[in-house]
């Protein structure tokens, strides 16, 4: 990565290291002397300064976290204008994107029972972020962190939007093509039913080791999201025939064919989910310290399957 020079200080926290470059600014790993406590400092690009696609696009992530209050959602601590330069403080998460993980774990792909317990913690920050009229608008592997302890978190909510109000910036980039939902790809507005979708690509992602619409450029990539369809099938068939369900309806082109809710997604994964624990940070951080450092990988929670999940699979 091509490293900003650190600043000493960014307001009362010293820095530490840059852990993140992004287009709108640097991640500052800061300390919090009066706290002593770490914490994470996004501070907005001095060349971006004055430049109004980019300054509202700051003010929203500041917006729609301080908005949130959930244990999924990365928690917004400050914001403040400094030589001229925005800074928006936040809770350091100590872990990995799960960029991070599937370029470490692609080889062995991410075990079900932890693309589940990540799939429900998302899908729980999901609910929350929707159920205050709000869509991501951008969700992929990296803007989602697991941490060390296990914990999955959402971060990154610079193109968020409210529900049914138009605040596309004229000429600024709204998303990630390779994670966009068809109704985006094809400019119209995002909503709840375009994050479930952008989650399922990240599902099958994790499942299968592969992006279902990847191709070699952006254009054919925005054509594979559109037309491709996804179905049982195209999974391998360690993956159990409920799940692939769940993904094939978070996945289906049409709005109206669609999973319509992030909770009624979560109600189906608690379904698929009986007799594999509902608390799966402790196993979860244990398999990601065993990816981490090349360990031997632990062996997984135990998955009691009723006599009627085995006559669905
Ligand atoms: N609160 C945080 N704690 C730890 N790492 C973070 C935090 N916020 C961001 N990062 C790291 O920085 C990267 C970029 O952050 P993000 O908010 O997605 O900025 P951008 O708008 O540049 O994409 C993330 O993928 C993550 O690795
Ligand atoms: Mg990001």
């Amino acid at each position: 990565m091509n490293k900003t020079k650190a600043p000493e200080n960014i307001g009362q926290y010293s820095v530490q290291d840059c852990i993140g470059q992004g287009a709108m600014g640097e991640i500052w790993l800061c300390h919090d002397p009066s706290l002593d406590r770490m914490l994470v400092v996004k501070r907005m690009k001095l060349a971006l300064r004055g430049i109004e696609d980019y300054v509202q696009r700051f003010n929203r992530e500041v917006q729609v976290l301080a908005a949130m209050n959930h244990s999924n959602i990365v928690q917004v601590y400050g914001y403040w204008l400094e030589k001229g330069q925005l800074n928006l403080s936040m809770e350091f998460i100590n872990g990995w994107s799960l960029k991070q993980i599937l370029d470490k774990a692609n080889k062995n792909k991410v075990p079900v029972w932890a693309v589940c317990a990540i799939l429900w913690e998302c899908l729980n920050a999901l609910v929350h972020v929707h159920s205050r009229r709000f869509v991501h608008r951008d969700l992929k592997p990296g803007n989602i962190m697991v941490d060390f302890s296990g914990r999955t978190k959402l971060l990154d909510f610079g193109i968020a939007r409210i529900e049914n109000q138009d605040m596309t910036l004229p000429g600024s980039i709204i998303g990630t093509t390779a994670y966009m939902s068809p109704e985006q790809v094809r400019g119209e507005n995002a909503t709840e039913q375009s994050d479930i979708f952008s989650l399922g690509i990240i599902t099958f992602e994790m499942l299968t080791g592969k992006h279902p619409f990847r191709d070699d450029n952006a254009e054919k990539t925005s054509k594979n999201i559109q037309s491709k369809r996804i179905s049982s099938s195209d999974f391998k068939s360690d993956v159990p025939s409920d799940i692939r369900r769940l993904v094939c309806i978070m996945l289906a082109k049409d709005v109206a064919k669609r999973a319509s809710s992030a909770y009624g997604c979560l109600m189906e994964l608690d379904f698929i989910m009986q007799g594999l624990p509902r608390e799966l940070a402790h196993p979860l951080s244990a398999w990601l310290r065993s990816v981490r450092k090349d360990l031997p990988l632990p062996a997984p929670p135990v998955w009691k399957k009723s006599w009627w999940r085995s006559l669905l699979s």
